[in-house]
């Protein structure tokens, strides 16, 4: 299929209901964990992105037959074949990782190698590697590939270094099947953890704590399967608000998880946007210049989330003031600065920091999204900024937005999806009913 871009005609307010999509961070792992329950899993509300592509054919390829049918997807787990996870797989997304828990947790072992996904700095997967081998397994490395392998696994006390999320969820996947109590400290306490745990606890497990910085797991012998919805995607939320901020306008979220945005909320507010929360529901609505609140730091949740940060970043090039980001999470987090740049915005980085001058109005530019986050932001800044804008490299908005340019539609902005080389509309491209 031709390479495509995205068309802005830029600056109108936006005004509509956005349904939330199902969140991509937790239906990745809530996907891998299915593999460990014996039969068939219905997960619900899962996005239609192309890492949930990637994670049902990583899933098929190991023997778990995994079918997509809409926002439903059911995988038949825990009589895995293999335990490799093919290269290819490995490099599409980072979140293949997250097969390296519940491989262990049923088959005792898994082969894979280093994953890919956003290039936001070194993303080693030492603490992975530790916090399995603590609970039973061996890892030796040949012929460039990690070969992890447990005779037996066995309850552990983990203490983290850091509270990493990939590593918390691969410790609730493996030590729900491991011989006695794991006490994990320092664990991450995103809610997808929760949610994670919510889904492993349906299928027969005993996790405790998950969503707080101390997690007990009780071991058992076997999982079942679980009918199960994915959680609402609190980055995809707060991309939406930042577009009716940074655009000016009226939007109404649905399907939200509002609890779960507070540092998220709190950021729109300083910056002079009017909300309203009700059950599952944010309104937002903004008009005339943002104030950019003075400092913005990244941090673990409950802090304001690094996914945050790049949608964030754009929405207050177009207030007024000055804003000093820090990065805290990962090293290399502002490969949208040099697109938000040329279409007008005044942002100097140096090295985690980032400080951003408003400059009230942007205007249209031919840009490239760097990567997931980075690409959301420069669709904001298209959506608010005066005149046409290009936006490329779509395939990293396509890993984590179900139709990024519809929903900007159905919000008054005008988006095409077109073809690069060829004038004219383009559509969307065909989604894979089983996969
Ligand atoms: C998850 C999210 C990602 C988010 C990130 C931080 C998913 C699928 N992805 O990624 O969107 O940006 O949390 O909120 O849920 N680290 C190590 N060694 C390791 C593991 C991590 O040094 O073995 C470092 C990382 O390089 C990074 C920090 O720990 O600097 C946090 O990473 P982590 O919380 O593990 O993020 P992910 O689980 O990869």
């Amino acid at each position: 299929m031709a390479e495509e871009m995205l068309r802005f005609r830029g600056g109108r307010p936006l005004r509509g209901e956005v349904t939330v999509q199902g969140a991509k961070n937790s239906a990745l792992p809530l996907l891998a964990a299915a593999l460990l329950c014996s039969g068939e899993s219905i997960l619900h509300n899962v996005p239609r992105l192309t890492d949930t592509w990637t994670a049902c054919r990583i899933l098929n390829r190991l023997g778990c037959r995994c079918r997509a049918a809409g926002n439903t997807v059911t995988v038949q787990g825990g009589d895995v074949g293999g335990c490799e996870i093919p290269d290819a797989d490995m490099r599409k997304m980072r979140s293949s990782i997250m097969f390296l828990g519940p491989l262990i947790g049923l088959k005792h072992a898994c082969i894979l190698t280093m994953p890919g996904g956003c290039e936001l700095g070194p993303r080693p997967i030492d603490m992975h590697l530790d916090a399995v081998r603590r609970l039973g397994a061996q890892i030796t490395e040949s012929g460039g590939k990690i070969h992890c392998q447990a005779a037996r696994l066995r309850g552990a006390k983990i203490a983290l270094s850091y509270p990493s999320v990939g590593v918390t969820e691969n410790v609730l996947t493996v030590a729900a099947l491991a011989e006695g109590e794991t006490v994990l400290t320092n664990a991450a306490r995103e809610p997808e953890i929760a949610d994670l745990a919510r889904f492993l606890n349906a299928c027969g497990a005993r996790i405790s704590g998950a969503g707080e910085g101390t997690v007990v797991i009780e071991g058992v012998s076997q999982l079942h399967a679980a009918e199960y919805t994915v959680m609402p995607d609190r980055i995809a939320a707060m991309t939406w608000l930042c577009a009716g901020a940074a655009a000016g306008g009226e939007l109404c979220l649905r399907g939200a998880a509002p609890g779960d945005m507070e540092s998220c909320l709190s950021v729109l507010e300083a910056a002079g946007c009017r909300l309203g929360v009700c059950g599952d529901r944010i309104y937002l609505s903004h008009s005339g210049v943002l104030r950019c609140p003075r400092r913005l730091l990244t941090m673990p949740y409950p802090g304001f989330p690094t996914d945050a940060q790049a949608p964030v970043t754009a929405m207050l090039a177009t207030g007024s003031g000055t804003c000093v980001v820090e990065e805290t999470v990962f090293e290399s987090r502002y490969k949208h600065v040099g697109g938000l740049m040329q279409m007008g915005a005044d942002i100097r980085v140096s090295g985690r920091i980032a400080v951003v001058n408003g400059v009230r109005a942007l205007h249209g530019a031919d840009v490239t999204a760097p990567d997931l986050r980075g690409g959301a932001a420069l669709g904001i800044a298209a959506a608010a900024a005066e005149g046409e804008s290009l936006l490329r490299g779509l395939h990293h908005i396509d890993r984590g937005y179900e139709d990024f340019a519809g929903v900007f539609n159905s919000l008054g902005a005008e988006v095409r999806r077109c073809p690069i080389l060829s004038a004219g509309g383009g559509k969307m491209p065909a989604e894979p009913q089983s996969c």
